[in-house]
Formats: structure tokens, sequence, C-alpha cells
């Protein structure tokens, strides 16, 4: 039976706990200049309906430190459910590759790319949810905490794909999540309620981003403007003012609190210089960390 990864919660606690572990040992291979060739002659499909940096270089090297192969099908090349059917794009990929990773807009493309491959599936990210990037960054806390005894994570903006993967995980690890954005940008609803119905972690939203982020471990932030939502860029920018993370946050926040971007940032915007560069923030560490959380995901699927 393949596996995909499509939402954190398609893997238990306890398989998280080992896909952090298997993480920290092919960090150290990486480290050491250890070969660690354990998808040799493999390769990975990778689609991409959207642009990307961090995902598709960390997949592609990924992979070939993995001593396999990864091909990149850009917008341009394959034409997801446009000149191709998706499920016909799935059957397909799976006659040539061992992995496909995929990067799409609607999060019913990557359901059904992974209901007629024949091989795993990995959600490169979505309209829905981005679960690759979450569990890179909760391997960063660990890193950085030593480990995830009391967590309080405080995500400031938009209740997005990104804040989505993060529900998934307080699903299966226990947390103190709050969502601090403006009223109407809410995360899904039934995302919310079914995450409070696992009764692992507390899930708070609230509008006061100053609040939300006292005593926080991690104060979280991504774009306010998802690919896709280009068009509101103007009005986004002005309603989400009061929820850019500053200096000034950060104080509220405290001298333990971390700060994380899922990256690309829009300095300025959600995110001052001051803050992304400052002594709190691991933000390169967690765009590090996708390479090696990724390779272990892959050799997980694999089996
Ligand atoms: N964080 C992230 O997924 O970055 P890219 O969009 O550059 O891949
Ligand atoms: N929420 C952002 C994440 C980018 C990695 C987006 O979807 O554009």
């Amino acid at each position: 039976m393949k596996r995909d990864f499509l939402h954190i919660t398609d893997l238990t606690r306890d398989e998280i706990h080992e896909v952090l572990e298997l993480s920290a040992r092919l960090k150290k291979e990486v480290q050491k200049g250890s070969p660690h060739l354990l998808l040799q002659g493999k390769t990975l499909a990778m689609i991409f309906q959207k642009p990307s940096a961090r995902t598709r270089v960390s997949f592609e090297a990924g992979m070939y430190q993995l001593g396999g192969h990864a091909l990149y099908l850009g917008p341009a090349d394959i034409g997801l459910g446009k000149r191709e059917a998706v499920k016909d794009i799935a059957r397909l990929l799976s006659c040539y590759n061992d992995l496909i990773m995929a990067r799409v807009f609607d999060h019913e493309h990557i359901l059904e790319l992974a209901q007629h491959a024949t091989v795993s599936v990995i959600n490169g990210l979505t309209d829905f949810n981005h679960p690759c990037q979450v569990m890179a960054d909760i391997f960063t806390v660990l890193e950085h905490r030593g480990h995830l005894d009391d967590l309080k994570i405080t995500f400031v903006g938009d209740g997005n794909n990104v804040f989505h993967s993060w529900l998934f995980l307080a699903q299966r690890l226990p947390m103190e999540i709050v969502l601090a954005c403006p009223e109407g940008y809410e995360p899904d609803e039934e995302l919310v309620e079914a995450t409070r119905a696992e009764g692992v972690s507390q899930v708070n939203i609230s509008h006061d981003a100053r609040e939300a982020v006292r005593g926080a471990d991690v104060v979280y932030t991504d774009v306010w403007t998802s690919m896709g939502q280009e068009e509101e860029v103007e009005e986004r920018k002005r309603i989400f003012q009061p929820f850019q993370v500053n200096s000034d946050l950060m104080k509220s926040a405290g001298d333990q609190a971390f700060f994380m971007h899922c990256l690309p940032a829009h300095r300025g915007d959600e995110v001052t210089d001051e803050v992304i560069d400052g002594p709190q923030s691991i933000v390169f560490d967690e765009a590090e960390n996708r390479l090696h959380v990724q390779k272990a995901i892959m050799v997980t699927l694999s089996g």
C-alpha cells in the first residue's frame, strides 16, 4: 500500500516523532559529509503550478543527496488539469517515477493526484495547507528549545494554508496555538472545530496581536497576501497593518520568543527588518530544515 503525505495528520503522533528523529540523523550526515544514498536510483517528479524557491531547491537537492534524481515540471510543462486531466497526469507520472511532489492551487487537485497515482504523493503547498513547511517548523522549534513541552505558538496574520498545517499538527502534538488575525481572515472553521474535537491542543482565535503573543515560545508570521490572492494585495496591506510583527510586538511576546516565518517575507509589511534580522529570528534555520525534514519524509514514504 503506497502512502501519501497530503496533510500532517497522514502521520500518527509516533510517526511524526520518527520523522523528526530521522531528520536529525540525516542533518548530521550532511554536516559530516557522509553519503546516505537511501533513495538510490529513484526519481521524484515535482509539479509546480506556483512559483517556489525553497520547496523546489530543497526537494531537488535533497533527492540528489539521497542518491536519486528530481524532475522539475513548471506551470507551462504539463498543464495540470488543462492540457491533461489531473488523473491522467497522476497515472502517467507513476509510470516513470517513484515519488510525486506537487504544488497546486486547488486542494482537490492534490487529493485527485494522490487518488490516481500508484506512487506516493507529497503536498508541496496548496491553497489549503503546506504540511512540509510545518514539519520543518516543528523540527526547528525542537532544535532550538530542546523539547516540545508546554509549547505556545502564536501565529500573527492570515488564517491561511500555513496556519492550517499548524492546526493539523496540533491534532497530533499537544500545544497551545493562537492565531491573531483581522476579523474576516479566520482559518477554515471546520478544521478549527476538528482540531478542538481531537482534544490534543488548545486552539484560540484572537483579534488582538499584542495580547495573543504574550508568553509565546514562537511568534510566527507569513505573507498577508498568498499566491493566487494578488488582486487583494492593497486591501490586505491596509487591513493587516495592526498585525505587523515589529520590535514592539516582540517586546510584548518576551525574550524567550523565537521569530519564525515560512518565507518568502515581504519586509516592511508583515515583518520589519529589525525583527527578521534580529537575535530572536530563526528563519534561515527554519528554511534549511526544509531540506532535512523533506528527505526524512521521502525516505519514510518509500518504506
Ligand atoms: N516556504 C516556502 O514554501 O517557500 P517557497 O514558496 O519559496 O517554496
Ligand atoms: N501563504 C503563502 C506561503 C508561501 C510559502 C502562500 O501560499 O503564498
